[in-house]
């Protein structure tokens, strides 16, 4: 007979009148590793959230132990042993590592912090993921994936019976994600039930005991880890067979097009050195590199965000002078943003506002804006890349990940740029709409647009990519085409090993 530490009997939630959860019934057995799985807006959080405590049912039972839940309560939850790292980080910026990872009960002597113990904890626990960071350094100055990373030490440290963890990789490099499924196995080991939310199918099968698939808010099925594969995990979420993606076809005829961008020797102290390549016509050039390999760096400097020591960037055979954005976009390249958030955008203003961003001041030269035009260039975006959005009125923030995708999209198409950079284009977008994305690329590039893609998503490069370049250590490590373009060798590339 198989434990149960946490079962919900229809359990349903409404918002107004959407409805997130109907009738959800499902239970956790004791020391699994229990994943929930759908697509954006399948009620993952909500579900989550209600056994935290946070969120009150409309209707259903959710029992912990063998009690039934009376009051939802955080403060309940945690007497019951459970401990919750959410979607939307929740850390201090202005406090320490340590103090974060403290934050509800810091260790005490003498009814003062006992600073010493709790900063050697902290180390002790930094060490589990490899991080060489001071336990006395303020969040302000550590990477997103750093910070994610203290939030999720903080839930481990509380040592609850239950970690549940909403999406936790979303931020996480490849080398990080490994550390934290290595580390969620071995706390299973020692009898610790995880619950656990991802769209890295290929996580979800590596690390889960079983699979609670939702969709609109209802239970799927619950399925025993064995003997599934990705394809099978994809068609329960989305309710039907995506047709697999094509690769794109092999077009040798592509590298004969004309160059329209070429790259010689450039260099940034730290960051890449004497990276060069050439971007033909309707052709995407894939970059892979794993974290610190200086792909990232490398995005920037590409569009002119961040100066570069040496080299050059010709466009079209003209070598461009003032490496700046405004100037590339005036040479007709565009980038695209994976932060949809920070640097993408406007998420209260209108899509169609949105849409229009980079060419507004442009247009609004003569004192006017053509309202008509905007009108007419946003419906347009909307059709041609389906975005799912009732008008475009609406705001951005009332659309899934995907779709403001596509915005961000259709917003760097307004300058009708011939150069597209591409960065990390479907961070957390669902699987349904990631395959959309994909095809909106494709579809660039075979209109005669040609793109330079960075992602830590292989499958995804690969999917893409005419040509994958890869780097390590800083510096290319080699180029793949089809067929020799395979995980295998790019992995080996980029890792250095044979
Ligand atoms: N606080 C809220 N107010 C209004 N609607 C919400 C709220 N939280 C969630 N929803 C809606 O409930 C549905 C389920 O959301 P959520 O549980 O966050 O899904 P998931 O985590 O699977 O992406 C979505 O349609 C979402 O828009
Ligand atoms: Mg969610």
């Amino acid at each position: 007979m198989t434990d149960t530490v946490l079962a919900l009997d229809g359990i349903s939630k409404s918002y107004g009148a959407v409805k997130a959860l109907t009738g959800v019934t499902f239970s956790i057995a004791r020391g699994e590793i229990h994943t929930l799985l759908g697509e954006n807006g399948a009620g993952k959080s909500t579900t989550l959230k209600i056994i935290k405590g946070e969120v009150t049912p409309d209707s259903g039972t959710l029992t912990i132990e063998g009690s039934p839940v009376t009051e939802f309560d955080p403060a309940n939850a945690d007497r019951y042993g459970i401990s919750m790292v959410h979607q939307e980080l929740a850390v201090f910026e202005n406090m320490t590592v340590a103090e974060n990872v403290f934050i509800d009960r810091p260790p005490c002597r003498g009814g003062l912090i006992d600073s010493r113990a709790m900063n050697a904890r902290t180390a002790e626990l930094l060490e589990l993921f490899g991080l060489e960071i001071d336990p006395r350094e303020r969040l302000l100055h550590l990477t997103p994936g750093q910070r994610q990373i203290i939030e999720i030490l903080r839930a481990i440290n509380a040592e609850r019976k239950v970690l549940i963890l909403d999406e936790p990789t979303s931020g996480l490099n490849a080398r990080e994600s490994e550390i934290l499924l290595a580390l969620l196995q071995r706390l299973r080991a020692q009898g610790q039930t995880v619950v656990f939310v991802s769209h890295r199918l290929g996580d979800v099968l590596q690390i889960s005991d079983r699979i609670t698939v939702l969709r609109d808010g209802a239970v799927v099925e619950t399925l025993v880890n064995d003997g599934l594969t990705e394809d099978h995990l994809v068609a329960r979420m989305v309710g039907r067979v995506l047709s697999a993606m094509q690769h794109r076809p092999a077009a040798e005829e592509r590298i004969r097009q004309p160059v329209v961008l070429e790259v010689e020797g450039l260099s940034r102290r730290e960051a890449f050195e004497d990276v060069s390549l050439a971007l033909h016509r309707g052709e995407i050039v894939g970059v892979y590199g794993l974290e610190g390999s200086g792909t990232s760096e490398l995005s920037h400097a590409l569009f002119g965000l961040i100066p570069v020591e040496a080299g050059t960037i010709s466009i079209t055979g003209e070598v461009v002078d003032d490496l700046e954005p405004l100037s590339m976009i005036r040479h007709g390249v565009s980038y695209l943003n994976s932060n949809r958030k920070d640097a993408g955008l406007f998420m209260s203003r209108p899509v169609a506002d949105n849409i229009s961003a980079p060419v507004l001041r442009q247009e609004a030269r003569f004192g006017m804006i053509d309202e008509k035009k905007l009108a007419a260039r946003a419906v347009a975006a909307v059709k041609r890349f389906a975005i799912r959005v009732a008008s475009t009125d609406v705001p951005p923030q009332n659309l899934s990940g995907g779709n403001q995708q596509k915005v961000m999209l259709s917003a760097c198409l307004a300058p009708d740029p011939s150069i597209l950079i591409v960065n990390e284009p479907t961070r957390g977008v669902d699987v349904g709409a990631k395959a959309e994305v994909y095809r909106a690329l494709t579809e660039l590039a075979d209109s005669g647009k040609s793109l330079i893609t960075f992602s830590s998503e292989l499958p995804e490069l690969l999917l893409l990519a005419d040509r994958i370049m890869v780097m390590r250590a800083r510096r290319i490590s080699g180029w793949l085409t089809r067929p020799a373009m395979t995980e295998e060798r790019v992995m080996a590339l980029a890792a250095g090993t044979r």
